[in-house]
């Protein structure tokens, strides 16, 4: 499953580049209203930081304006991909946009047979928005599910990407109910990432490595005699096995071996 950040913010897409988790990026009007300047440049910076999709969304109410919008956005990069509200008219741009080779998410879908249609409209990308069905007692889950079967039981090459993500369980879920890629605010990114029995392990290998060094030193300090004999012992038998890199007198009276003679020689055995 593919993880896309669900954010406009530059700084939290470049952390999650940096981590090498990022296959791709979604906004939408709410999430630019949270950083605000100039939604263009926010996208071209983002597509500079991504060769995944980037979601740009339209907001006009009418199929013209929503492909006036949309081609502007394709126009800013290659891996744009316009993202459409479902309805009547966001269907019929959907469908114009696929005529026109430009790529489409559709998103606000709560049914899976708004997917279904949606797909077979000619978007790429479908969004169910899974934490906004939870928030009305509604499984959001299924509707990922119910896609990812459809999609593979009639061959639809449309990919389910789960939506509306609010914690890591629903990253878990996601994976296991069959959705192609989940789109996950940052915030949900760091939480998967830790967990405290890691942070605690980290914090005492890193104790114990440092208390063990003190120790090593301390007593290296304490008996400086012993620490030069064993320096002496180690030089002679480096000198001993050959392995000081010259040849020299031999420590235990064994000649060594020579590479390609003597009867080790497997030519010599022919
Ligand atoms: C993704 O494309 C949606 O814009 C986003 O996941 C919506 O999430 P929300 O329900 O937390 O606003």
């Amino acid at each position: 499953m593919k993880i896309f950040l669900d954010t406009a913010d530059i700084g939290e897409i470049r952390t999650a580049a940096r981590w090498g988790v990022l296959d791709g990026v979604t906004t939408n009007p709410s999430l630019y209203a949270k950083v605000g300047g100039s939604y263009e440049e926010i996208l071209r910076e983002i597509c500079r930081i991504t060769s995944g999709p980037v979601s740009a969304e339209v907001v006009a109410d009418d199929v013209e304006g929503m492909l006036r919008e949309g081609r502007a956005f394709a126009k800013l990069a290659r891996n744009i991909m316009v993202k459409v509200p479902m309805s009547e008219l966001g269907l019929e741009a959907i469908s114009r946009f696929a005529e026109e080779g430009i790529r489409t998410n559709c998103t606000l879908i709560f049914t899976s047979n708004q997917g279904l249609l949606a797909a077979k409209a000619g978007a790429t990308l479908i969004s169910p928005f899974v934490g906004r069905l939870d928030d009305i007692n509604q499984d959001g889950m299924i509707v990922i599910r119910e896609l990812a079967e459809m999609f593979a039981i009639h061959d639809i090459d449309a990919q389910v990407l789960a939506a509306s993500i609010r914690h890591p369980q629903h990253v878990t879920q996601a994976a296991l109910a069959g959705a192609h890629i989940s789109t996950i605010p940052f915030k949900v990114l760091g939480q998967m990432v830790h967990h405290p029995l890691t942070d605690k392990g980290i914090a005492t290998f890193k104790a114990d490595w440092e208390k063990a060094r003190a120790a090593a030193a301390k007593a290296a300090a304490e008996t400086p005699a012993a620490a030069g004999s064993a320096a002496t012992t180690t030089a002679a038998r480096a000198d001993g096995d050959g392995s000081s890199g010259r040849t020299g007198p031999r420590a235990n009276g064994v000649k060594p071996a020579r590479h390609g003679s003597g009867s080790g020689s497997t030519k010599r055995r022919r």
